[in-house]
């Protein structure tokens, strides 16, 4: 069977950029975008601030090769949930993605898993694409705890979800001692923790990125392993320039799944 997987380069800034710095950089990258073919272009998505997704949707107007997605959002539709934002503001501001369960919100803001799952199933509801993160602590890999700890926490985001609700994730594995370290993750071995994570979700159709670390001098070597689909960046997004050299690094691609 040939499943096609269209790859993705996606840009978490986490708590960077005012908007107008969020503008200035859209200019830049936009600009960049132009000369590629859309049959080169992997999915592009940003996730900035909340803050400035009203004024990138703006500039972007009919440019449909740059997507926007949030950093994270609640699980109920409208409520007395003080500071939070719900997947059906997410939705009328154009927003098509979002980062469910990353592992800043889980150490810094105690998301159980049992959130992430009410997240995933709100973000679906609402027609945005989670992109659900997971990822093991380094005390964790150096346990040798990776693979079950990374397999508990995909059978709780998937929980009772049924095939066609699989179809319209995105996944990410994150391992969290190589988030903002340099310390990206061998290639192979984050192959081979996709491939596993693939497995648990039992459809070959899923796309699953990396993330930790991703930069311009290791994505070609991410990216020629046929179980990564694509990236999620922090540091290296926040500049038009290397966020770009990802983006060419990340090329349609077909892989053939046996
Ligand atoms: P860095 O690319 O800065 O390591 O961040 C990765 C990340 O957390 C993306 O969600």
């Amino acid at each position: 069977m040939t499943v096609n997987r269209k790859p993705v380069m996606a840009g978490n800034w986490k708590m960077y950029k005012t908007v107008q710095e969020a503008e200035t950089f859209l200019e830049a990258l936009m600009n960049k975008v132009k000369g590629l073919l859309a049959t080169d272009q992997p999915d592009i998505i940003l996730c900035p601030p909340f803050t400035a997704l009203d004024a990138m949707h703006r500039l972007l107007s009919n440019e449909k090769t740059i997507s926007l997605g949030a950093q994270t959002m609640e699980s109920h539709e409208e409520g007395a949930y003080t500071g939070e934002i719900s997947p059906k503001m997410l939705a009328v501001l154009h927003v098509q993605f979002v980062i469910i369960g990353h592992s800043e919100r889980r150490e810094y803001f105690h998301e159980t898993d049992t959130q992430v799952h009410a997240k995933i199933g709100a973000a679906l509801q609402f027609g945005l694409t989670p992109i659900v993160c997971v990822g093991e602590s380094l005390a964790q890999r150096e346990a040798g705890q990776t693979d079950a700890w990374i397999k508990k926490q995909v059978e709780a985001a998937l929980k009772d979800y049924s095939p066609e609700q699989r179809q319209k994730m995105i996944f990410a594995y994150e391992p969290i001692w190589a988030i903002g370290t340099g310390k990206v993750c061998d290639a192979v071995e984050a192959n081979r923790v996709i491939g596993s994570i693939r497995q648990t979700i039992g459809l070959p159709e899923v796309r699953i990125l990396y993330g930790g670390s991703v930069k311009p001098d290791n994505v070609t070597g991410l990216m020629a392993q046929p179980e990564i689909d694509g990236g999620l960046v922090g540091g290296a997004s926040l500049d038009p320039d290397s966020f770009f050299q990802l983006i060419q690094a990340a090329m349609p691609q077909k892989v053939s799944v046996s």
